[in-house]
């Protein structure tokens, strides 16, 4: 069956797009990917370049397909693109090219941490969006992300680059946990989210099995290489998140971490059965260095 689905990835650039792309295309689906810029083609695959998602631009390359997973999200705001225009309005959009494209499924990547009772901007536009898809009455799979892990996301980047310079610094204790998954095993679930019944209209947290504080992580993270941890204060980390718009770690960065949210990995086991891969033992490895 897999063959013969088309599937489109809006977000094409971004670090989960590009190997969630890799995996589906690797699985010989066909790709219709939309980018505002440039970028390289995998087998299978069909470009679209758009600066602003234009109906009249994308919907007649659309025919025919299945699914779109919907991989569009900031978590900075600037004043051009606030969350209410990306997150909200651009999913409204794509939702409505789904419709009129008769795209029957839709995946969607959320946040852990998001609710009803959210009282945080960028969790409330990622509540919007969920309901936005809820409402469509298209069949949907929403996942609520922790942090996502691969040898090119951000963090790990970051991290990178900082172990070069012998410090790592981290925003207050350190204590709070992230739920970290490997982008591999995301590339998997979101393909079966497309190609098993059994995930649709369901909200899963996407997340792997073991909660690990930060502190913790970044130690694994940089074990062997002789690199110290420095933790700053967090008014110090918030106040540079405020004022400079280039700082490491966003306003909504430090939210999250500091949120602490913890997700039902049993629940996504249960369903998906699929084996993830352990973050501990990848940490060990040194694979991600
Ligand atoms: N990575 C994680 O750990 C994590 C955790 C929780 C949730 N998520 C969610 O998962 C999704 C993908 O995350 P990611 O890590 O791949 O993020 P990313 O690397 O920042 O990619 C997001 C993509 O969104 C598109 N985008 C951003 N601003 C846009 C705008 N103004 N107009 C149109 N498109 C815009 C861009 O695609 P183009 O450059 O191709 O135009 C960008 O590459 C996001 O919704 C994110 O919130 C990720």
């Amino acid at each position: 069956m897999a063959k013969d689905i088309q599937v489109v990835v809006t977000g094409a650039n971004g670090f989960v797009a590009r190997n969630v792309r890799k995996y589906l295309s690797d699985n010989n689906i066909k790709l219709i990917s939309i980018s505002r810029k440039d970028f390289k083609k995998f087998n299978n695959e069909t470009k679209i370049i758009t600066k602003n998602y234009d109906e009249k631009t994308i919907l007649p390359k659309l025919k025919n397909s299945y699914a779109l997973i919907h991989l569009i999200g900031i978590g900075k705001q600037t004043i051009d693109n606030d969350y209410n225009l990306i997150n909200v309005e651009l999913t409204k959009k794509i939702i409505n090219l789904c419709k009129k494209a008769k795209i029957k499924k839709i995946v969607y990547t959320s946040g852990l941490g998001v609710s009803k009772n959210s009282t945080l901007g960028y969790f409330i536009s990622k509540y919007k969006a969920e309901r936005q898809i809820i409402d469509s009455k298209l069949n949907y799979t929403i996942f609520r992300p922790s942090y996502i892990v691969g040898k090119d996301d951000l963090f790990t980047k970051y991290l990178k680059k900082q172990i070069k310079t012998g410090q790592i610094q981290i925003p207050g204790s350190g204590n709070y946990s992230i739920q970290p998954i490997h982008i591999d095993d995301v590339s998997k679930i979101i393909f079966n989210s497309i190609t098993q019944n059994k995930f649709s209209k369901i909200i899963l947290d996407l997340v792997g099995s073991k909660s690990i504080t930060f502190e913790k992580y970044v130690k694994e993270f940089s074990s062997g290489t002789n690199t110290k941890i420095k933790k700053i204060s967090l008014e110090t980390a918030y106040h540079e998140a405020i004022s400079n718009p280039y700082s490491k770690f966003g306003v909504d960065d430090l939210n999250l971490l500091i949120g602490d949210f913890k997700g039902d990995h049993k629940k996504l086991k249960n369903i998906s059965k699929m084996k993830f891969s352990s973050i501990q033992k990848l940490l060990k490895s040194g694979s991600l260095l």
